[in-house]
């Protein structure tokens, strides 16, 4: 399974910067597939900066309905005439500063198939919830509510302790995860959860890239802040096995 390596810039970057990112980051290696999700006023003239580049553009958010009175937000098909192809979703800042629920998420995901975009679905337990004993109950239960029927696209797995932190979980827990998740997809999706790839997300960086990568059923990695550095994420990159 090819890499996926997406950057989620979050609420940062604005349009002095994007041309010399883009032109950094646009011969990505050729061995995963990349993605930048910046803030939505930068995706069109990120998505100009990146003319003829494999490397494609993701938003961080949408609505669930194509068009209505919601001030304020963008829907999938607004996103998708920008020229992005993929939607992160459920992110844990938009569960915690939003109260986005599962079935929020559910929501916006079918929104986003049916513009014919990808989603990723983000997932991941809080440190009190991994030290009671929860966290592939907690990941399992969001997996079974905040994936639409016969998904297809990408899930990601972050852990919210880890997110901006500078730490991660073990090795031996991210592979427990990630093998409680592909379950979880298999029991819910039957052969099709078998092709779904599993991001890993939580202060990767380029020094600890290659150890995460190489896990099993690690499918890539979802970026945060060393996605602002374009030699970070190329590092990081880079650092992806081939698939
Ligand atoms: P950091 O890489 O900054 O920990 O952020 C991870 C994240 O939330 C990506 O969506």
């Amino acid at each position: 399974m090819r890499q996926i390596i997406a950057g989620n810039w979050k609420m940062y970057g604005q349009l002095a910067g994007i041309a010399a990112y883009a032109e950094a980051i646009r011969n990505a290696p050729d061995h995963v597939d990349m993605l930048i999700c910046p803030p939505f006023t930068l995706l069109d003239r990120f998505a100009a900066a990146l003319k003829g580049s494999p490397v494609a553009l993701g938003a961080q958010n949408c609505h669930a309905i194509p068009q209505g009175a919601h001030t304020g937000d963008i829907s999938a098909p607004m996103l998708a005439e920008t020229g992005a192809t993929y939607v992160i979703l459920g992110h844990s800042e938009r569960r915690a500063d939003h109260g986005e629920t599962n079935a929020d998420v559910r929501a916006k995901a079918e929104a986003v198939l049916a513009a014919g975009l990808t989603a990723i679905i983000c997932v991941g337990e809080t440190e009190a919830q991994r030290d009671a004993g929860e966290a592939e109950h907690v990941v399992r239960t969001q997996i079974t509510h905040s994936l639409p029927e016969n998904f297809a696209g990408v899930v990601a797995y972050e852990p919210v302790w880890a997110i901006g932190t500078g730490r991660t979980p073990t090795e031996a827990d991210v592979t427990a995860m990630h093998a409680a998740i592909r379950a979880a997809l298999v029991a819910q999706l039957g052969t099709n959860g078998s092709t779904i790839n599993i991001l890993y997300g939580g202060s990767v960086k380029p020094g600890n890239a290659a150890s995460l990568l190489a896990l099993p059923e690690v499918g890539g990695a979802l970026v945060g802040g060393a996605s602002l550095n374009p030699a970070d994420l190329l590092a990081i990159a880079a650092a992806a096995p081939r698939g």
